[in-house]
């Protein structure tokens, strides 16, 4: 879904500047420059910021879903 028009700002936009660390959004902002021309998506991108921020995985659960994903690999023998 577009959410800012004037800036072609998807919420998949917002979605992904949030899971690679936005902390805010004045941030966001200055990255997508979101609600930053005639500022009627404001309401709505600051909405969608703020659902982002809550569904965002924790630190932990970032760390499980990465140590789950790690193949082990079998130690190689040494030529003797
Ligand atoms: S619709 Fe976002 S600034 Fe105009």
């Amino acid at each position: 879904m577009i959410v800012c028009v004037c800036h072609r700002v998807s919420d998949r936009d917002i979605e992904r500047e949030v899971r690679q660390g936005c902390g805010s959004f004045e941030e966001l902002q200055d990255e997508l420059h979101v609600a930053t021309a005639c500022g009627r998506c404001a309401d709505c991108a600051r909405d969608t910021f703020d659902v982002a921020r809550a569904c965002r995985p924790t630190a932990a659960e970032t760390l499980a879903s990465n140590a789950a994903r790690v193949i082990p690999i079998a130690p190689t023998r040494l030529a003797a």
